[in-house]
């Protein structure tokens, strides 16, 4: 009987061991440093701008492979491949962005969970789609991570040059690729399949109609002789 009381107390104090080592083994704290250079309440902030830009950078690498499986259509090929350096680069910016963040004395979080839990807009909203839809789609989701970037420049121009300048070249690159899929869908005026339209669903509706639309005229035109 005595040993009974024993093992109950042995095995409180085992649990209670446990859940104080994982309480001390992880912390999702800024660390006591940042850069040098930068006051504590600087590097927070920049921190939280980076965190922001995180999540939408590994959401946009996940949404650019999604479109690379899922396009179809005569120009399945252009657009598959093209979208595989998109995301590379992407992805140098996904590492680069959450090192800064850690570099700053903060803990970069880009798993599945804080991202849904975090972000203020939904999952991409095609499957499987012709390359105008995709890509009508695809320039609605370039546009937010654009605009977002361009407010993360000028929320650091003050407390954080090199991250601003960080922010910069990646800004740069992301409206490079933005041309890449916007070239498919300008016309010669330079006007857009899918100008107007604010969602993705509503890009890739309005894109393929005006589509549809301008490959059914040359063939009218063809069929009167006018040549
Ligand atoms: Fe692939």
């Amino acid at each position: 009987m005595a040993s009974k009381p024993r093992k109950s107390t042995a095995s409180a104090s085992r649990a209670q061991r446990q859940v104080t080592t994982v309480s001390a083994v992880t912390s999702n704290r800024n660390a006591s440093f940042t850069a040098p250079g930068l006051s504590a309440g600087q590097g927070r902030e920049t921190i939280e701008t980076l965190q922001s830009r995180l999540t939408a950078l590994v959401d946009l690498s996940l949404t650019l492979k999604h479109i690379h499986w899922n396009v179809v259509g005569p120009a399945f090929i252009g657009v598959h491949l093209m979208l595989d350096p998109q995301h590379a680069g992407v992805q140098a910016m996904v590492d680069t962005t959450a090192e800064r963040i850690a570099t700053l004395g903060g803990v970069p979080n880009g798993l599945p969970g804080n991202l849904v839990a975090s972000r203020t807009w939904d999952d991409y909203g095609l499957g499987r789609a012709s390359s105008q839809g995709h890509l009508a789609a695809l320039d609605i989701v370039y546009r937010g991570v654009i605009e977002s970037h361009r407010q993360a420049i000028d929320a650091t121009e003050k407390n954080d040059p090199v991250t601003q300048d960080m922010l910069i070249g990646q800004t740069a690159e992301l409206e490079q690729y933005h041309w890449f899929v916007r070239s498919h869908l300008e016309d010669y005026a330079g006007g857009l399949t899918d100008a107007g339209a604010t969602n993705e669903l509503d890009a890739a509706r309005s894109s393929l109609r005006k589509s549809k639309s301008s490959t059914t005229r040359p063939q009218r035109l063809s069929a009167s002789g006018s040549r």
